[in-house]
């Protein structure tokens, strides 16, 4: 798949076919993640692959948020700050963020370029995750992650909408909007 047929068609999908997604697959999405920028190359980040359903009905508990438990795999991403800490102070903890992030978006692209879905999900309660999960104190849970394969009505629903170019972007200063010289923006598909 295309780079950026895989951005556009990456959406956040809370409903999941029964049928199994290969776990390869979700490995394969996890090594991809690895390649992500890393302040000082210090990669910072852990996968946990859950397939045992209780845990995954203590992540949905633990989320308020039901769709999880229809989920055969979980992944649970948490990050060990504490190098990026010893080498960047306070600072350390905006990068172990950022890059998580980084590696987390390329996790999400590696899943839909393998037709699995999933949908990020960041409202949860910390402590009875790390609880589920044996997870310590000083590791930092990031998001949750529960994935599945999507069935055919719902990959033909409607798109979302997303900011247009011109709402995102500044030229040479805060709130500037004109690049010199003057120059339409389009978004592509707009
Ligand atoms: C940091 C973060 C936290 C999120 N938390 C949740 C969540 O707890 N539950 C949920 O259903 N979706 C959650 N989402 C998914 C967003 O609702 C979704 O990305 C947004 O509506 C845009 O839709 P799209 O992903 O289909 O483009 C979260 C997304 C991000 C980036």
């Amino acid at each position: 798949m295309q780079l950026e047929n895989a951005i556009k068609e990456r959406r956040s999908i809370r409903r999941f076919l029964d049928k199994k997604p290969d776990w390869r697959k979700i490995i394969r999405a996890i090594d991809l993640a690895r390649f992500a920028p890393a302040a000082g190359n210090m990669f910072a980040a852990k996968f946990i692959l859950i397939k045992d359903p209780e845990r995954i009905k203590k992540l949905a508990n633990a989320s308020q948020q039901d769709f999880i438990k229809d989920a055969h795999y979980v992944v649970v991403v948490v990050s060990d700050d504490e190098k990026l800490k010893k080498s960047y102070n306070e600072r350390g903890e905006r990068y172990a963020r950022q890059q998580a992030g980084a590696a987390i978006q390329n996790f999400l692209l590696a899943l839909v370029d393998q037709g699995l879905v999933t949908c990020w999900v960041g409202h949860f309660d910390d402590e009875q995750v790390r609880g589920a999960l044996g997870i310590p104190e000083d590791i930092f849970v990031e998001a949750l992650f529960p994935i599945g394969k999507e069935t055919k009505a719902l990959a033909q629903s409607g798109e979302k909408s997303k900011p247009d170019l011109e709402n995102v972007i500044y030229f040479d200063k805060w709130k500037n909007k004109l690049m010199e010289p003057e120059t339409r923006l389009a978004s592509e598909g707009s």
